[in-house]
């Protein structure tokens, strides 16, 4: 029985740079996870007809939002659902599932990294059929369609079950449970060589994986534990958990204090890797060594053809703006595609599509290939497990030897989570205003050679999106980025990107925030952030 609700628009249904996120309790609204999926729905014009992939992250809420979902695609027509089994599905295994088996789209249900839990957050976003995030011009779509809804329909059937893979029916519309994990690990198989990384760990090397209570735990023990025969124990925390362990599964070092703790500490593994907790971040470590993301995507860049995927070369690489220009380096010398994107995967997916970039990066722990049109955690640390196995050398040497080649991009992000949104965005009126005049200026003893308010021309679909972030650029290469959050889901989070290029050998092995230091001093000078924020410092440096 199909049942059409009436309902009132929330005003705050805006997706954000990863889906519409917001705390459980705000889902938990009468109507109000409905009224969004109804307006995912409208929004490609209907369900009808159509095959859809559907999971998350097994966070708290996860299955009570699958089983709306659920009904309410049957009651507006839906032909099938592809579900993974228990709910589960990390955002990468969805998107591969998605081009997999060519359905028309997939519902993911991810906070990405922020915490789990009734009082935490929650998260809902729409794939297209390429598997990548729906473009703005779905999610302004579904914006414009969530203000003023006035009526959604569900079926009146009862739960299915989730918990067993199968065939089974919920009104007219087919329902198939699959194992979450099965069809991502045999892309993996085929784009890594499995025996060459058996071998490595056959020869005693020895790793710690971190799926931080995530859903990465059954997808990691399935592909290093089973397949590449790495010792049990490799993984750790192995086990997806409602509420994360009541942790932060966000791979940085902060957050991955466990994993920190184990690769800094005595008789530490030769590599450590960590995921978030949907699957999509990667944190690459080597014994007491980290590799910042944009220079993991530059090392990536640099090696690619030493991987079975990727032996007949990349067409290019692109990096979200923010991201340091460390594969820019590496596109020129191998004379491929370079480009410079917003934040947020979404703005990838045509360059893949159009095959203008094989691979791409950005500094939140995000990298990702042709491969799927999300970012993928495991794919990265199984890329760097392959590249480890045919150099036979450590993280930190191919790192050292890639800087070396190409020159450092010393790199750093300061947040400044929770803001008050008012001083936030006061601050970047101030910043705004200040680029006014200042090219040809001197800034902390340098010359800005320009200063702008970031805007991406995406030559693929020929859509335009501007104010993309605040980019203070200058003569000798460094840069200070300034953006506020898209993902957050309390107050604003500021975020600025601090870098600067070095090339002289002697000093490819400095201190990052020594490096940075004028730079760091000269946000201060602009806007007091320190002061007026009421702060000591960033709450995360990465
Ligand atoms: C953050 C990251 C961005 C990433 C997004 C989703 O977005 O900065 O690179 O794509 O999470 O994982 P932000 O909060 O900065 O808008
Ligand atoms: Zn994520």
């Amino acid at each position: 029985m199909i049942h059409t609700v009436s309902t009132t628009p929330f005003d705050d249904q805006k997706p954000g740079t990863s889906g519409l996120r917001k705390k459980v309790k705000v889902f938990e609204q009468s109507n109000y996870l409905e009224n969004f999926v109804q307006a995912i729905f409208d929004s490609i014009d209907g369900v009808n007809g159509k095959t859809l992939v559907l999971g998350g992250d097994g966070r708290y809420y996860n299955t009570t939002a699958i089983q709306t979902i659920a009904k309410m695609a049957s009651a507006n027509g839906c032909s099938k659902l592809i579900i993974g089994k228990n709910g589960l599905l990390s955002t990468p295994a969805a998107s591969h599932l998605i081009r997999k088996f060519k359905t028309d789209g997939g519902i993911i249900l991810s906070a990405s990294h922020n915490p789990a839990g009734p009082d935490e957050d929650f998260g809902i976003k729409y794939n297209i059929s390429n598997g990548g995030p729906a473009p703005e011009k779905i999610t302004d779509r579904i914006f414009d369609i969530s203000k003023s809804i006035s009526e959604y329909k569900i079926s009146e059937a009862g739960n299915i079950d989730l918990s067993t893979t199968g065939n089974i029916q919920l009104d007219e519309m087919q329902v198939q449970i699959i194992d979450p994990v099965t069809d991502y690990a045999k892309l993996m198989q085929e784009l890594f060589d499995f025996e060459a990384i058996q071998q490595l760990f056959a020869n005693d090397f020895k790793m710690t994986f971190d799926a931080m209570h995530a859903i990465t735990g059954p997808y990691a023990t399935t592909i290093l534990e089973g397949m590449l025969k790495a010792p049990a124990g490799t993984v750790i925390n192995g086990t997806p958990l409602q509420d994360f362990g009541k942790g932060h599964p966000d791979p940085n070092l902060v957050y991955a204090k466990e994993l920190v703790d184990i690769m800094w500490g005595d008789n530490a593994p030769d590599f450590g890797a960590a995921s978030d907790g949907d699957g999509d971040r990667n944190m690459i470590l080597g014994n007491a060594f980290f590799v910042t993301p944009s220079d993991s995507l530059a090392v990536m860049a640099a090696n690619a053809t030493d991987i079975k995927g990727y032996k007949n070369g990349i067409t290019g690489v692109a990096r979200s703006m923010p991201t340091s220009q460390a594969s820019d380096q590496v596109a020129e010398r191998l004379n491929i595609n370079s480009y410079e994107t917003p934040t947020g995967w979404k703005f990838f997916g045509n360059l893949l599509d159009a095959d203008k970039v094989t691979l791409c990066g950005e500094e939140s722990f995000g990298t990702g290939s042709n491969h799927v049109r999300e970012k993928d955690g495991l794919w990265a640390v199984l890329f760097w497990l392959n590249l480890l196995a045919v150099k036979q050398d450590s993280v930190k040497n191919i790192v050292e030897n890639h800087w070396q080649s190409y020159g450092r991009n010393y790199y750093s992000r300061h947040d400044y989570e929770g803001l008050e949104s008012d001083l936030a965005n006061t601050f970047m009126n101030e910043l705004e205003a200040m680029q006014n005049g200042l090219v040809g200026q001197q800034l902390a003893g340098q010359t800005v050679s320009y200063a702008d308010n970031f805007s991406y021309n995406d030559e693929v679909d020929g859509s335009t999106s501007s104010r993309q972030g605040l980019r203070f650029g200058f003569e000798n290469g460094s840069r200070v980025v300034f953006r506020l959050s898209g993902t957050g889901t309390v107050g604003a989070t500021l975020r600025i990107y601090f870098e600067r290029y070095e090339t002289d050998p002697a000093k490819l092995n400095l201190d990052t925030q020594e490096v940075l230091s004028d730079l760091i001093a000269l946000v201060e000078e602009m806007i007091d952030l320190k002061k007026r924020s009421g702060r000591d410092g960033p709450t995360v440096i990465t």
